[in-house]
């Protein structure tokens, strides 16, 4: 059995539900991998370490991550060093109407860990539509179909 740990920060809501999206497309993989939802502000080391891959979705905020995300990273950082080399991740932000700022901080600190990016990021802007809602839940069934036949 894999782990999928899907870390997500969201203050209104769009970016959890990009992230419950994600879920539901892992479901059909099930048997094979596990899917761990948590809140950036709970998620720590623990879980990072008993992730096989990690999907990692954030708002933009002030043309940065979310605090919420930059607090998992500042506390988990020292403690995975060494650790967790190479694991698999993807991203996805919900922004207003850029983004790139949130994208490239985490890409940036990514590879200080460091984390292998295995699928192109998710970059959504404005008012979530029914195609950012399939976008997401394809991250999420790709994420976890890579992970049931080993391809990650
Ligand atoms: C404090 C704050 C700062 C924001 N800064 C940006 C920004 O720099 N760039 C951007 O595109 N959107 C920005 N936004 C808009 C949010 O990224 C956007 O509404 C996002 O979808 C919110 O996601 P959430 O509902 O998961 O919190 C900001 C929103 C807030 C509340």
């Amino acid at each position: 059995m894999k782990t999928l740990l899907l870390v997500y920060a969201s203050q209104s809501g769009r970016t959890l539900q990009l992230a419950e999206a994600a879920c539901l497309g892992a479901q059909p993989f099930a048997d094979e991998v596990t899917v761990r939802l948590l809140p950036a502000l709970t998620a720590g080391v623990a879980d990072l370490l008993a992730a096989d891959a990690v999907l990692l979705a954030t708002p933009e905020n002030f043309g940065y991550m979310a605090g919420a995300l930059k607090d998992f990273f500042d506390r988990t950082f020292y403690p995975a060093q060494g650790k967790i080399s190479g694991l698999p991740y993807a991203v996805l932000v919900s922004a207003g109407n850029d983004g790139r700022g949130a994208l490239a901080a985490i890409e940036r600190i990514a590879c200080g860990y460091p984390l292998r990016l295995v699928l192109p990021p998710l970059l959504v802007r404005g008012e979530l539509t029914a195609a950012d809602h399939a976008a997401a839940t394809e991250l999420g069934a790709t994420l976890a179909a890579g992970l049931s036949v080993g391809l990650w």
